[in-house]
């Protein structure tokens, strides 16, 4: 055996491959569709065995991750259109994000026939010029979805130190007895006819190992087996028991269950959600943003509208600057951009005359411009919690249009805003009457 590589622990001149039968209809699921197709935890079954492997949803590359010491892997699909294009995209998925080649075939009418599919189509895609004694083959059902990468690590080692065919298993817990194979004529119900010691028995799970070699010489051993004859034949390692070759046993795992029934993929559903819990515990927290503007009141010898708030306000003088004037919606803006972290208004409209750097935006009244910062932010990412705004200021006397302003400014937010106001008690700018002052405040969440 040559020496380990440090990454993987793979002897170097080795080769790994995996072959993940997938081809079964289901039936015992009852979901209508092959049971590498239904959904567990957002994604196929079929995915989520790649993903134990590789840590898809954790975002590219894991040093170490097994993933790295696969030479190949091979799919075994259901035969019909659908399943098999769905699935066979899965696979060129895993394999654009772990680098690993990933081949994909049709399986046949019994699980035996299928892994016979499987071991063919490494031979002429990957494997003709591997050395069959020291390629190690794993062959996984795709329905034990949750089997932890541990599992398939050992099993490799194993056979890379020396076992020809290796299981995954685990004690039996239960109490096993065997029953005549005919139940009682009188009543119809099953009868025990012995109790099996429980110490020396193992439940066996996959990935099962087997140098390519032992493979290829099981398949031989067998010949073509009618299904119906193959359908008996539940893993490969009953070829190997029945070659007299020993068969060694590592340790499984509790997580590796097989999804059969429905209610075996309840277990795998709740087993994956304590898997991300630590994760969904983390807590959301929302963003907070403040917002400022200031705008002094034209002259008298100026005349202009008042713009506020949204609203027009018949026989006001209105306030300075190229756009309306409209600091309550623009503090709002502000608010908003400054929870988000993108910047202010100047940023994102222009600094000094709003409108003009953006064209289209020439003009905009102040609810338009809380309207397009709304849509800035969802296309960041973002939903509005909700906006305070405070105005100061000597006039317009705001209270008897408070609700009004609220309705116009919440509709372009598309989010509550809500409005106060307030004089300054005679002191100030905004005391003396010679401009208004607003502030913002947003909070807002990631969507
Ligand atoms: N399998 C396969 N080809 C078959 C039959 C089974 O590749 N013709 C695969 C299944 O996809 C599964 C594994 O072998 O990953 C174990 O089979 P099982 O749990 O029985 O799955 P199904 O045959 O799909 O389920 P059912 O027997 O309820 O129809
Ligand atoms: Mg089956």
């Amino acid at each position: 055996m040559s020496r380990p590589d440090a990454g993987t622990g793979k002897p170097v001149t080795a080769r790994r491959a995996l072959i993940v039968v997938a081809a079964g209809s289901g039936e015992r699921l009852g979901h209508g569709i092959p049971k590498a197709c239904v959904d567990l935890g957002g994604r196929p079954i079929l995915a989520q065995v790649l993903q134990r492997l590789h840590g898809l949803s954790s975002g590219g590359l894991t040093p170490g991750r097994l993933s790295h010491g696969l030479d190949a892997v091979v799919l075994v699909l259901p035969p019909d259109r659908a399943s098999y294009d769905q699935l066979a995209a899965v696979g060129e998925q895993f394999s654009a994000a772990a680098g690993v080649p990933v081949f994909s075939t049709r399986g046949g009418g019994s699980r035996s026939s299928s892994v016979r599919a499987g071991v063919n189509h490494l031979l002429s895609a990957a494997a003709a010029d591997w050395d069959p004694a020291t390629t190690t083959v794993l062959i996984q059902d795709a329905a034990r979805a949750m089997t932890p990468e541990q599992v398939y690590a050992r099993v490799f080692a194993a056979v890379e130190a020396g076992a020809a065919a290796v299981v995954p298993a685990l004690p039996v817990t239960d109490t096993i007895k065997r029953v005549h194979p005919e139940p009682a004529a009188d009543s119809g119900a099953e009868r025990v006819a012995e109790t099996v010691p429980r110490s020396s028995l193992r439940a066996v799970q996959t990935p099962q190992g087997f140098t390519l070699a032992l493979l290829q010489q099981a398949f031989e051993f067998i010949g073509d087996l009618p299904d119906a004859e193959a359908e008996g034949l539940t893993d490969e390692a009953m070829i190997a028991e029945a070659m007299g070759i020993a068969v060694a046993v590592v340790p499984g795992s509790e997580s590796a269950l097989k999804i059969t029934t429905q209610a075996d993929l309840a277990a795998a559903q709740a087993l994956l959600a304590s898997i991300h819990a630590p994760e969904q515990t983390k807590p959301v927290l929302p963003r907070v943003g403040i917002g400022h503007d200031v705008h002094a009141f034209a002259p008298a010898e100026e005349p202009r509208d008042l713009w506020l708030a949204g609203l027009f306000w018949p026989g006001q003088q209105g306030l300075t600057g190229h756009s309306d004037g409209d600091a309550v919606a623009h503090a709002c803006c502000d608010a908003l951009f400054s929870a988000a972290g993108l910047g202010d208004l100047g940023v994102h409209f222009g600094a000094d005359t709003i409108g003009t750097a953006r064209p289209e935006l020439e003009g905009a009244s102040g609810a338009q411009l809380l309207a397009e910062a709304a849509r800035i932010l969802a296309g960041e990412g973002f939903g509005i919690g909700s906006i305070a705004v405070q105005f100061v200021g000597k006039r317009p006397k705001f209270g008897p249009r408070r609700e009004e302003a609220q309705q116009v400014l919440s509709a372009a937010a598309g989010a509550p805003v809500a409005i106060s106001a307030t004089t300054s008690d005679g002191l100030g700018f905004t005391g003396r009457g010679e401009g208004i002052l607003a502030t913002a405040t947003a909070v807002i969440y990631t969507l």
